[in-house]
């Protein structure tokens, strides 16, 4: 349970500081849940020193981290198709840590060790998250 957006991206960052090379972090919940929230946290247990943005525009943005960081925001894209021509496969696949928002619109692109972090409640409510995997 989170009631504040420091809680939200404080688990992020429990989070983000047990990762290693190759993690695929799945990001579900919805508009405003506090998904970007989670990932600032997030990329700074990974050691980040720069304030993680949300690449709804670019669709991914890089970090360095302890590892190469990509953060994916998948909002935007209508195919997987278009998510295979960015060169998702080889993010997932590679050494760096990749984080995905909107992680269901890309299921079958998912590693079966992906690691799920489902954020319910928007607004003013308090988050539940739950992290899986
Ligand atoms: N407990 C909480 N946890 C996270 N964010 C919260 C919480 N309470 C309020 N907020 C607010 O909710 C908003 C969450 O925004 P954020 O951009 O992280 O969501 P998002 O899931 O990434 O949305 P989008 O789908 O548009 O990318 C922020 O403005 C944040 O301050
Ligand atoms: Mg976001």
């Amino acid at each position: 349970m989170s009631g504040s957006a420091e809680a939200t991206e404080a688990a992020g960052e429990r989070l983000g500081a047990t990762l290693g090379p190759g993690a695929v972090v799945a990001l579900i919940g919805e508009l405003g849940a506090g998904k970007t929230c989670f990932v600032q946290g997030l990329v700074r247990g990974l050691g980040t020193t720069v304030r993680a943005t949300s690449p709804t525009f670019v669709l991914v943005n890089q970090y360095r981290g302890r590892v190469p960081i990509h953060h994916v925001d998948a909002y935007r894209t209508d195919s997987l198709t278009e998510l295979m021509d960015l060169g998702l496969l080889e993010l997932i696949g590679g050494e760096g840590v990749t984080i995905i928002e909107w992680a269901d619109k890309l299921t079958p692109l998912l590693p079966p060790d992906a690691i799920h972090v489902h954020i319910a409640g928007v607004g003013d409510e308090p988050r539940t998250i739950t992290i899986r995997g």
